[in-house]
């Protein structure tokens, strides 16, 4: 079976573009969207996402601020910082970079951050409002996946989701989208009984449980739309060689760089059973970042009182 590509690359380039045009037009109104990042001590993984997010502003035409404290920094100067930024009318969406340090208090840090510049989606207003089906601001990478199916022409009515995972950032909010988009849907995690049949079942499978290369031949319906949203650092040579073979690129990509990146889906097996899949890197991954510049202009076009289909 041929197994097509859904190109996060291209379709997240497509929308950044759509946003760009839009924004420049805004501009003639004086209305540039704004996004102010902010980051806690120093995780290096963070502080390459928090700088993409910041060259992905200048590239669409959005004033971005990146607001750095020390890992020793109390939660009141946190606190203190969101709420200046809730109050700055050229800041329209706030995202604070996690995860946070060690014992900081992350829900009491996100329900601080005003949901109308709630552009990950995580303060409760806007769970709330995603799982009753009302309009506000949705997760950027669950965003990203029903941008990537729509723009593929993938059906979802009446098919059979199956998410695997369940966290609060990508598990939880991409069933309630796919269950908006009024799919059959089902969320499993580790402790499911016979994970591999369940997943089976899956007329589209979205794999979010951040394990290297688990999803195998066996969980996946021949001809299912795949989704592989797991970014797994490999830093084992032999288990480089076991899942990409002796010959592959990504044997020479490894041998350079230390690493390579893979899903949570193995990369082998998926091609040739599934009928659509998302590759790592290059899937999933460029859509988070273009859903966050889509939420940053959302927030703008209601605080505004502009028009946002
Ligand atoms: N760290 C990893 N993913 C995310 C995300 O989607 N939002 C935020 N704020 N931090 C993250």
């Amino acid at each position: 079976m041929e197994t097509k590509l859904l190109d996060g690359k291209r379709i997240s380039a497509e929308i950044k573009a759509e946003l760009a045009g839009r924004s420049e037009l805004w501009k003639r109104r004086g209305i540039q969207p704004g996004l102010a990042v902010l980051l806690v001590g120093d995780h290096p993984a963070s502080h390459v996402y928090v700088s993409s997010k910041v060259k992905t502003c200048a590239e669409l035409g959005y004033v971005s601020r990146k607001i750095l404290l020390p890992a020793d920094a109390g939660i009141d100067e946190l606190l203190g910082e969101i709420e200046r930024l809730n109050g700055d009318d050229a800041v329209h969406g706030i995202l604070v970079q996690l995860p946070l340090p060690a014992g900081m208090d992350t829900e009491k840090v996100l329900q601080a951050i005003d949901p109308r510049k709630d552009v990950d989606g995580f303060h409760p207003f806007n769970v709330g409002r995603l799982c009753s089906g009302s309009p506000g601001l949705v997760p950027c990478t669950p965003a990203g996946i029903l941008q990537m199916l729509k723009r593929s022409g993938i059906a979802i009515q009446g098919r059979r989701a199956v998410v695997l995972g369940r966290s609060n950032i990508v598990g939880k909010p991409t069933a309630m989208l796919l269950l908006q988009e009024h799919a059959t849907v089902t969320l499993c995690h580790s402790r499911t009984r016979d994970l591999p049949a369940v997943c089976r079942e899956a007329d589209i499978l979205v794999a979010a449980i951040g394990r290297t290369a688990m999803v195998t031949a066996d969980f996946i319906r021949p001809g299912a739309v795949v989704v592989d949203v797991g970014i797994n650092s490999l830093r084992d040579r032999e288990e480089v060689v076991r899942l990409f073979g002796e010959e592959s690129p990504r044997r020479e990509e490894f041998s350079r760089k230390g690493y390579t990146l893979v899903g949570d889906v193995h990369p082998a097996e998926v091609l040739g059973r599934a009928g659509w899949f998302t590759p790592v890197p290059g899937g999933v991954g460029p859509m988070t970042i273009a859903m966050l510049m889509w939420n940053t202009a959302e927030a703008a076009a209601r605080i505004h009182g502009l028009p946002w289909e």
